[in-house]
């Protein structure tokens, strides 16, 4: 019982001051590296290539949604980027398109892990990573 008390008084603290704690992204050495350069070739432009985005630095094929990120499409200003802060911020602006997501609150923060979780990871497959998240964790190759 005291077990108990302990850790629901644990729990209810951490609730109450943790806040956000990031989404730990596993990188798979299988997969190949891109280039913001290099991801803005998968546009949704050029009909023959697949339709790539990054959210959190993972890229994502998401030519199944071709309809949402192709050229016409609602989300096309998405395709071959990392929207990372748009993801967070729920807004579409030209300066949402980025993987830059300095400055952002802890529930716009949130609402990004939940958005890479829950439809990203879901619904398309993984292709790379940007190289911007290796660097981050101090290499510059997988
Ligand atoms: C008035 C505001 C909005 C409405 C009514 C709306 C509505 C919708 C609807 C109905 C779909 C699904 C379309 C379908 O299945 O055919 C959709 C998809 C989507 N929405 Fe919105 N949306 C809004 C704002 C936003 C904003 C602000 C963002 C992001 C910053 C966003 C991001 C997306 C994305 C990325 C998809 C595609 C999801 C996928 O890949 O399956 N939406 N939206």
């Amino acid at each position: 019982m005291l077990g108990y008390n302990v850790c629901f008084a644990v729990g209810l603290i951490c609730v109450i001051h943790c806040g956000y704690s990031p989404l730990k992204i596993d990188i798979d050495r299988e997969l190949p590296v891109f280039s913001h350069e290099e991801l803005s070739q998968y546009n949704g432009k050029d009909t023959e290539k697949p339709v790539y985005l990054a959210v959190k630095g993972v890229v994502f094929d998401v030519s199944e949604g071709r309809r949402f990120y192709g050229p016409g499409g609602n989300y096309h200003m998405m395709a071959g980027k990392d929207v990372s802060r748009a993801m967070a911020t729920q807004e579409l602006m030209d300066q949402d398109m980025t993987h830059d997501v300095a400055g952002l609150s802890d529930d716009q923060l949130q609402s990004l892990d939940n958005m890479f979780t829950k439809l990203y990871l879901t619904k398309y497959k993984k292709v790379g990573y940007m190289q911007y998240l290796l660097e981050e964790n101090g290499k510059t190759e997988l």
